[in-house]
């Protein structure tokens, strides 16, 4: 696929058609997140691969927490129902700020970094004719998850969803360059 089609093909996935992302697929894409450029090379992504019943358990957790909280009006159903429909799921966390870093400037460039990660892994996605979504609602429940999956020295950056997706996404609506422009 051509570059310009792999940046303006990217969409967020929200519903999968049920087929399966191979090993070698999610391999490739988390890869591409170890392409990524990362401030002073510190590479500060860590990454956990679910297993189909982590995914489905943290998919019910999520569910369980929006009907104990209708009043918050998140979209943390509709994430749930994204991890539902999605094959696969990846947890993204940090291995800089909160564990190792007493310097105040590793915390917004460790940020960037990861940012830049989970781009190469959503484009790289669409380059294996995939389609994926970064879920920053699991961070709702970012103690019950982490407690779950027993990881306590990394900050939960978000969950990625990957699976075959139906194109049934609305047009893409994007700010115009000229209003975004400061001078
Ligand atoms: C940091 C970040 C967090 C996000 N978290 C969620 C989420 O929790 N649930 C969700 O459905 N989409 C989430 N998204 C996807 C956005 O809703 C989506 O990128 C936005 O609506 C623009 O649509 P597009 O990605 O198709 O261009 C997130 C995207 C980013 C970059």
């Amino acid at each position: 696929m051509d570059f310009n089609e792999v940046i303006n093909n990217r969409r967020s996935a929200r519903v999968f058609n049920g087929e399966n992302v191979s090993n070698k697929q999610i391999e490739e894409i988390l890869q591409s997140a170890c392409s990524a450029p990362s401030a002073k090379n510190r590479q500060p992504w860590k990454f956990y691969i679910l297993d189909d019943e982590q995914k489905n358990h943290i998919m019910d957790m999520l569910f369980k927490w929006d009907k104990l909280n209708p009043e918050e009006q998140t979209s943390v159903k509709g994430s749930a129902e994204q991890i539902k429909s999605a094959d696969k799921m990846i947890m993204i966390y940090s291995d800089s700020y909160k564990s190792k870093s007493k310097n105040r400037n590793y915390k917004k460039p460790d940020y960037i970094s990861l940012g830049c990660a989970i781009e190469n892994m959503s484009l790289q996605a669409i380059n294996l004719g995939l389609g994926s979504c970064i879920l920053c609602d699991t961070l709702y429940i970012e103690n019950e998850i982490n407690e779950y999956l027993e990881i306590n020295n990394f900050e939960q950056i978000c969950g990625f969803i990957i699976g075959s997706p139906i194109y049934n996404y609305p047009p893409k609506i994007k700010k115009d360059l000229k209003d975004l422009l400061l001078n």
